[in-house]
C-alpha cells in the first residue's frame, strides 16, 4: 500500500492550522508535525487527533522533535522561521531566517531525498530560493506558496466590492510575495464580465492596493503574529492540486528557465501542479506593461537572492 506522507516543520499558527485543515480533507494517511520546541508538535497533534473521534477523518497525525520521523515524506512544508522582532532591521530577519530555512531543509531531506518542498516562511521568495540551494532538488521539487493567497485577497475584496460569490471571480496574482506583488485587473473576470466594465480605475486601484496591504493590515490588526487560517488554506489547496493531481491553475512561485523572458530566479505566475511536483508554467499573454512589472518583481527577487547566497556562503 502506498502512503501518502506530509511533514510539516514549524508547528506554529500556520503549520498546525495546516495540518488541522490537511487532516478534516482526509485526502492524505499521514502528516507530521515537527518543531524545535520540545512538546508543542507533540501536543498540537495529540489535539487535532483527538478531533478525528469527532471529525471522522483517518489521516494520522504525529508530533515529533526528530527528523527521524519525517522519513520518506511526499511533501514537506516549510513554515519555520521567525517574525521581524522590534529593532530588527528587515536583512538581520532574512539572515536568522536564511539560518533556519536552511538548516530544516538539510535534514529534512536527507530523509526525504525524493520529495516535493512547498516553503512558506516569509521573505517568501528568498525562502523559497534558500531551499532551492540547500536541498540541490531539482526546480520542479520546490515551490512556494504566496499567489494563492494574495488572489484569495484579490478576489474576497472584488467579491466584497461587487457582492458576488468569491468563486465567480476569475483572476491571478503573481510577481513577488511584496511590494512588486502584481494583481492583473485587465484579466480579471467577475462573473464572466471584465473588471474594469464594473468599476472605475480608482475602486480597482484601491483594491489592488489593498491586496498588496493584505498581510499588513492583518499584522496590525493581531499586533502579535500575522495572517494563518488564509496561508494555511492555501497550502492546502497546492497539496490536494499535487495529490489529486487535479490539473488546476494555481499561482505559485516557481524558478523560471525562460518562461516570460525571465531566467533563474523565482518570480510568482501560474502553474500545474502534480504528482511529481511543478507539472508546467502557464504563460499568460501578459502586456508590455504587465511584463515590466514581472521584470520589475524578479530584479526584487534577485536582488534579495543575492542577499541569500552571501548568507549561505557564510554559512559554509
Ligand atoms: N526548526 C523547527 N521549527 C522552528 C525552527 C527550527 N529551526 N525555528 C523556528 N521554528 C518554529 C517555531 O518554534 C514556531 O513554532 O517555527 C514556528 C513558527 O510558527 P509561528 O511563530 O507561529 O509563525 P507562523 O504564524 O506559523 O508563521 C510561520 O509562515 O506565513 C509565514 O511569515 C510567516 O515566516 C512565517 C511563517
Amino acid at each position: 500500500m502506498i502512503i501518502l506522507k506530509i511533514t510539516i516543520i514549524g508547528s506554529g499558527f500556520v503549520g498546525a492550522t495546516a495540518a488541522h485543515i490537511l487532516a478534516l480533507k482526509n485526502i492524505v494517511d499521514e502528516i507530521v508535525l515537527i518543531d524545535i520546541l520540545e512538546g508543542v508538535p507533540q501536543g498540537k497533534a495529540l489535539d487535532m487527533t483527538q478531533s478525528s473521534a469527532i471529525e471522522n477523518f483517518k489521516t494520522k497525525i504525529i508530533g515529533t522533535n526528530s527528523y527521524e520521523a519525517t522519513k520518506n515524506s511526499d511533501i514537506i512544508i516549510i513554515t519555520a522561521g521567525i517574525a521581524r522582532k522590534p529593532g530588527m532591521t528587515r536583512d538581520e530577519l532574512l539572515q536568522t531566517n536564511v539560518k533556519i530555512v536552511s538548516s530544516v531543509v538539510k535534514q529534512a531531506v536527507q530523509y526525504s531525498p525524493e520529495s516535493i518542498l512547498i516553503v512558506v516562511s516569509n521573505p517568501l521568495d528568498a525562502m523559497v530560493y534558500t531551499a532551492y540551494k540547500t536541498s540541490g532538488f531539482p526546480r520542479y521539487r520546490v515551490i512556494g506558496m504566496a499567489g494563492i493567497l494574495d488572489t484569495a485577497r484579490y478576489k474576497t475584496l472584488i467579491a466584497d466590492r461587487l457582492n458576488i460569490d468569491a468563486a465567480k471571480i476569475d483572476c491571478f496574482v503573481i510577481g513577488s510575495h511584496g511590494d512588486t506583488m502584481i494583481a492583473l485587473p485587465r484579466l480579471t473576470k467577475a462573473d464572466g464580465k471584465q473588471l474594469d466594465k464594473l468599476l472605475t480605475k480608482t475602486e480597482i486601484d484601491e483594491i489592488v492596493s489593498k491586496t498588496k496591504n493584505g498581510g499588513a493590515e492583518i499584522v496590525g490588526l493581531l499586533k502579535t503574529g500575522s495572517a494563518y487560517y488564509a496561508p494555511a488554506s492555501s497550502i492546502v489547496e497546492m497539496i490536494t492540486a499535487i495529490v489529486n493531481d487535479t490539473g488546476k491553475v494555481l499561482p505559485c512561485c516557481v524558478f523560471l528557465n525562460g518562461e516570460y523572458g525571465i531566467k533563474n530566479i523565482f518570480v510568482g505566475v501560474p502553474v500545474i501542479l502534480g504528482k511529481e511536483g511543478l507539472k508546467e508554467i502557464v504563460e499568460i499573454e501578459l502586456n508590455d506593461e504587465e511584463l515590466l512589472l514581472l521584470n520589475n518583481a524578479a530584479d526584487a527577487v534577485r536582488e534579495l537572492s543575492g542577499l541569500v547566497d552571501c548568507f549561505l556562503a557564510d554559512e559554509k
